[in-house]
């Protein structure tokens, strides 16, 4: 088994945001100082992947390509992957069966957000099992907008249902998957669903009846922000405009992670400061520089 390979699924039409994602993907847009991407990427560099596939509309993927490169300068292996229609979350293992290799993954939705402090042991707690599948649990108030998961009282799942009109629980599954190297195996025996889609969660059932899928409670010290709607959007950048500018810490920050991993060196990181040179973001690059 080779080392866990991340996918960032940033398809889609972003119809809900229309007529900011008229021209542009979703993935893209600001979450205040930074294009939205840049979160779940830092989700996967937090976690210790390396080698990363974006998957993206083809018209899309130019700008993709334009904002993130090979990902070299931060240390990763960028690989592009195109959808060319967007036929369900499961469908990116289909898409990604040759990058991964028969590596195992962990998959992040381009648009889902997550801030949080104890994110890195989570993280590494979801790395560290090599079988199986590991979802994260977040409570919400409007569950039926998402995969639901119920789970007994040793907290271990036992149902999971796509947009159920009754939830069985209040918890929310976010769009983080790790999965093993059976992910696209088992993708590729899933039908579609009612609204024509090969479901995530159909996919998460096929390890849920094996007895193979855990849960993760992401609790109370956690952000998973929602970014669906105009609205949610801005408050998703206004929390992150609070939050640092109260701390002075950068939220999904690839050149900071990519630097505290290791990645890359000192003059590496000033030269990428330097292209900020005019942004407090460059300032803050340089105040890593100084304080390392
Ligand atoms: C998708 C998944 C859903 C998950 C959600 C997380 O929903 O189908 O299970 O809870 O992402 O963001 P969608 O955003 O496609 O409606």
């Amino acid at each position: 088994m080779g080392a866990r390979k991340g996918i960032i699924l940033a398809g889609g039409t972003g119809s809900r945001l229309f007529p900011i994602t008229g021209a542009v993907s979703k993935q893209l847009m600001p979450i205040y100082d930074k294009p939205m991407i840049y979160f779940p990427l830092s989700v996967l560099m937090l976690t210790g992947i390396r080698e990363v596939a974006v998957i993206t509309t083809p018209e899309d993927q130019p700008q993709f390509r334009r904002l993130l490169g090979d990902g070299a300068q931060w240390g990763l292996s960028l690989t592009y992957v195109t959808q060319p229609s967007p036929d369900g979350l499961a469908q990116a293992y289909l898409l990604a069966e040759d990058f991964l290799d028969g590596a195992p993954s962990a998959m992040v939705l381009g648009d889902n957000i997550f801030f949080g402090h104890g994110l890195p042991d989570l993280l590494a707690a979801a790395d560290a099992k090599d079988a199986g599948g590991t979802v994260f649990g977040y409570r919400v108030s409007d569950p039926e907008r998402y995969g639901v998961v119920a789970m007994d009282a040793s907290g271990a799942a036992v149902d999971i249902v796509e947009k159920p009109a009754k939830p069985p629980s209040n918890y929310a599954v976010t769009g983080l998957y790790f999965l093993d190297a059976s992910a696209s195996e088992r993708a590729r025996s899933i039908t579609p669903s009612e609204r024509g889609e090969l479901e995530i969660t159909t996919l998460l059932q096929s390890y849920l009846r094996e007895g193979a899928l855990s849960v993760q409670q992401m609790g109370r010290g956690y952000a998973w922000l929602d970014t669906g709607t105009h609205g949610s959007l801005l408050d998703a950048g206004n929390f992150v405009r609070t939050l640092q500018s109260r701390q002075g810490l950068q939220a999904g920050c690839p050149e900071e992670i990519a630097f505290e991993q290791g990645w890359i060196d000192a003059d590496a990181l000033r030269a990428l400061a330097m292209r900020y040179a005019k942004t407090d973001y460059g300032t803050y690059l340089l105040g890593l520089l100084a304080e390392s």
